[in-house]
């Protein structure tokens, strides 16, 4: 059985450190002590060791929006992994539709970052998804199978299996309205296929695949009842602590 899992990431909405401070403050009094459910925040870098207090014995965790695909060296302005790991991430997101787009990141790097994930004892929030002409033209499932082949390339099963795939179409980020949730579930059907056919049952019953792009608590209800939802991945309307808390509420079974 698949635990369910709600993330949020701040990406630079939350843009100091004394309103993470809060807001981290804020859910973790709302949900500090929910279990029934997987909760993790993504934060800006600087605003992780605050959070690091905040968030101690909480349950909800934390981790980083991005990662260096190097361990060391002259790469300047990247964050080391180790690091991360310093500093009590749990989660690393890598390869988000922003930072595929605005920062050039290559599949090559992705398939370097989840690797280092695994060697720092963090599990990989990837992101993949077909973006808008992808999909008119009908080759939304194609892309999103290389993302995938990708991103997996060189795993064992036990790591592939606790990758959390975050299914962003791009056309659906930062909208008004989500993908429906129709083809959402298809499409988490034909990821969870392309997993089966690479990687083995095992690993396709057991991988989690969460849903991203304009989920808010109204949507997230309708999505929290399909199967192969494993969850959701939230920007804009996870930053209020009580829209989030109505988002994880309609996870719990
Ligand atoms: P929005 O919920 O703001 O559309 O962002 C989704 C997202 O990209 C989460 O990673």
């Amino acid at each position: 059985m698949r635990k369910q899992i709600i993330g949020s990431s701040w990406k630079m909405h939350i843009n100091s450190i004394n309103m993470a401070e809060e807001t981290g403050e804020d859910l973790n009094k709302l949900l500090g002590h929910e279990s029934r459910v997987e909760m993790f925040i993504l934060p800006s870098f600087p605003m992780i060791p605050k959070l690091s207090e905040v968030l101690k014995n909480s349950s909800i965790k934390y981790g980083a929006q991005n990662m260096c695909y190097e361990e060391k060296g002259a790469f300047t302005g990247e964050v080391p992994p180790l690091v991360l790991k310093e500093l009590g991430c749990s989660y690393v997101e890598i390869g988000h539709a922003e930072r595929r787009s605005y920062f050039n990141e290559r599949d090559e790097n992705i398939n370097k970052k989840v690797r280092l994930a695994f060697k720092y004892g963090m599990i990989p929030v990837v992101c993949i998804g077909e973006e808008e002409r992808d999909k008119k033209e009908n080759i939304g499932e194609i892309k999103i199978r290389s993302q995938i082949l990708w991103a997996l390339n060189g795993l064992s099963k036990e790591d592939a299996q606790e990758v959390i795939l975050a299914y962003e179409p791009v056309w659906a980020i930062g909208k008004e309205e989500a993908a429906s949730v129709d083809y959402v579930e298809n499409m988490h059907g034909h990821i969870r296929d392309i997993v089966k056919k690479e990687l083995g049952e095992e690993v396709s019953k057991n991988i989690r695949i969460i849903y991203g792009g304009s989920v808010g608590p109204e949507n997230s209800k309708e999505l929290s009842k399909r199967e192969d939802i494993d969850g959701v991945f939230v920007g804009r309307f996870g930053l209020e602590a009580e829209n989030f808390k109505s988002i994880v509420d309609n996870f719990i079974r």
